[in-house]
């Protein structure tokens, strides 16, 4: 089986997450993070959020439920399409570029060029075999159907950046008029996928992290720092790059210092939250494939099974945003510094949660030869950093071991306790789940009042006095990161 499908297998046995309404036989694309899935995507944004603040970032919440108004300015009504074919024999529907992927031929634009491309190349249903497929442009926003008379029409948003974007000129003001303005946003995302699979990898309700910086064009705010990390860089019309982004940018592979500074950023955020380096880098976007609104896109791509899976966008789009808001709505968008006026340019980072989130335990699974696994994630981003066992339920070692749960759990809550089954059962649970630490209360617990720790990457064991182990969170306990060095 693939590393994605029995990562797939693992979450739903584990509990990080599992296809919806399942007992009516569900709906594609729409997954339920269950308890340990969403502690960790919880971990997931809050090193995200974490990382954008340090650097002056304004966090915002827009409502999901937006006005077609937005859509029309943004471009999002006409040209968030998705090109697909239609076989009226069957009745499958797919995307042309599936249909397209082996045929040598670029992406046709919209549905003209796509019937012209069907019959030049004779392409035929791949399910029924039929020659009367056609192509049709589906747009992907989801549109409510009970909007008020005289309102307009409202959707579920494709993407949160439209809720940052229509509030510049209030959100500038808290930022008291200055540029560069980073705002950052984390929500649901809506799409109509005509092709949902792979889980939390394509759905059709998903999270986004997406950040809007707001500069001055003629000021290069966010410059890479030098002598960082090596990236792959996959360039749209060069040879692979490998060096640090301020390599890329002196070598010409990157032009923009601004998308350099957030390619190096994106870097270390994703390895920072278990993204494996060897299976992570930038490609740049071919022209057709650029959204309506960027001029320069670079993908964080993540290596999933043999497929290199989009997980960050980060794209240039420029003051297209700005300039149709501003047209559409007739108010400003623009800013005065130093006696003149402009529209600031935008470079976006739009982070794919669940992506990342299935890139890091796809990445985190670590299978010995007997095919017991252990999920090496992060401390940072495990659901739980520590469980707590009685060795037996037995001679009072349970009442023991919950006592010190209670009181561990005081200083860190995301403590977990199980005395369920055999030791060594339990102790697999927890590998399975990622969670870094186990303490065991035992017979010696008794005598001298310690507890082992055992740490989960290695399977080594210290002793620890239960009064040491209570006073800190595991993760930050000196005792226990003296012992032991975890990523
Ligand atoms: N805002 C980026 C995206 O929609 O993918």
């Amino acid at each position: 089986m693939s590393e994605v499908q029995d990562t797939i297998e693992l979450a739903k046995r584990r509990g990080f997450f599992w296809q919806s309404s399942s007992i009516y036989g569900g709906t594609s694309g729409f997954y339920t993070y269950g308890p340990l899935g969403t502690l960790m995507k919880r971990n997931i944004v809050q090193a995200w959020v974490n990382s954008y603040i340090t650097i002056g970032a304004l966090i915002v919440d827009s409502p999901v439920i937006t006005q077609e108004e937005v859509f029309r300015a943004s471009g999002h009504l006409e040209r968030f399409n998705d090109l697909i074919y239609e076989c009226p024999s069957c009745g499958s529907k797919q995307k042309l570029e599936t249909l397209l992927k082996n045929s040598g031929s670029g992406i046709p634009k919209d549905a003209v060029q796509g019937n012209a491309l069907i019959q030049e190349k004779s392409l035929k249903c791949p399910v029924c075999g039929s020659d009367k497929i056609r192509a049709l442009e589906f747009n992907t926003m989801f549109a409510l159907s009970n909007s008020k008379t005289g309102e307009g029409r409202l959707f579920l948003r494709p993407e949160t950046a439209q809720g940052i974007f229509v509030d510049f000129p209030l959100l500038l003001k808290q930022n008291r008029d200055k540029l560069p303005l980073v705002v950052i946003q984390v929500g649901k995302g809506f799409r109509n996928e005509v092709a949902p699979r792979n889980a939390i990898i394509r759905l059709r309700e998903f999270s986004m992290g997406e950040v809007e910086v707001f500069f001055d064009p003629n000021t290069t705010p966010f410059v890479p720092e030098k002598d960082q990390e090596e990236i792959v860089f996959v360039p749209k019309r060069s040879p692979e790059y490998r060096g640090t982004a301020s390599g890329a940018l002196d070598s010409g592979v990157i032009s923009n210092p601004g998308m350099a500074y957030f390619i190096q950023k994106t870097h270390m955020l994703l390895a920072g939250m278990g993204v494996d380096k060897d299976r992570l880098r930038f490609r740049q976007h071919r022209d057709d494939e650029l959204s309506h609104y960027s001029s320069e896109c670079w993908d964080a791509e993540a290596l999933l099974d043999d497929e290199w899976t989009e997980i960050v966008g980060i794209a240039d789009r420029g003051t297209y945003d700005l300039t149709r808001h501003q047209s559409f709505s007739g108010k400003s968008m623009q800013v005065k510094v130093d006696g003149k006026e402009f529209v600031p340019r935008v470079i976006e980072p739009a982070h794919g949660i669940d992506r990342i989130l299935m890139s890091i335990l796809v990445h985190s699974r670590n299978i010995s030869e007997d095919g017991y696994t252990k999920l090496s994630l992060r401390k940072e981003i495990s659901p739980y950093k520590l469980a707590v066992f009685p060795l037996f339920k037995k001679d009072g070692l349970s009442e023991v071991a919950r006592e010190i749960f209670s009181r561990y759990s005081k200083a860190d809550p995301f403590c977990v306790y199980d005395e369920a089954g055999s030791i060594g059962k339990r102790y697999a649970r927890q590998d399975e789940a990622g969670t870094p630490y186990c303490v065991t209360v035992d017979y010696q617990t008794k005598e001298d009042h310690t507890v082992t720790v055992r740490e989960r990457d290695t399977g080594k064991q210290i002793r620890l006095a239960i009064d040491d182990l209570v006073a800190h969170p595991i993760t930050t306990n000196p005792a226990v990161t003296s012992a032991f060095a975890l990523p």
